[in-house]
């Protein structure tokens, strides 16, 4: 994923501060959805950056950003994103919320 102008360094769980919920939350993230999304930049994948997204008070779509949307988005996905309902267990998607809200 890594491409020649950009060559940050991954941050260790431990370095980010993440409590272990968060940490394996993360790890949700990087197998499920950091193809399409960045946490730790305002650059655009094929989904909207994901950074600092709980900070702020709306999603990119406008709807507010807080943890009852966000999992909707997550269980049903939207229009150009797939639905992860069928795939993550309930325990995997409160992890991935603890997670999401230390962008
Ligand atoms: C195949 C690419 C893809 C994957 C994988 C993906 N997304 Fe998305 N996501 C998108 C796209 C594209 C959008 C923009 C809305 C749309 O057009 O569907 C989006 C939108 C969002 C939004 C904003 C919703 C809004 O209302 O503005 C959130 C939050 C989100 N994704 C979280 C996640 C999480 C968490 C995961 C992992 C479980 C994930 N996405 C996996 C492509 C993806």
């Amino acid at each position: 994923m890594l491409t020649g102008c950009d060559v940050e360094r991954r941050k260790s769980d431990a370095e980010l501060g993440l409590n272990p919920q968060q940490a394996s939350g993360r790890r949700v993230f990087d197998y499920y959805c950091a193809r399409c999304h960045e946490p730790y930049s305002s650059k655009d994948l094929q989904g909207p950056s994901l950074q600092h997204m709980f900070k702020k008070q709306y999603l990119p779509s406008g709807l507010p950003a807080n943890d009852d949307r966000v999992t909707e988005v997550v269980q049903y996905g939207k229009t150009h994103m797939p639905a992860f309902g069928n795939v993550l267990t309930p325990q995997q998607i409160k992890d991935l919320l603890a997670y999401l809200h230390t962008l």
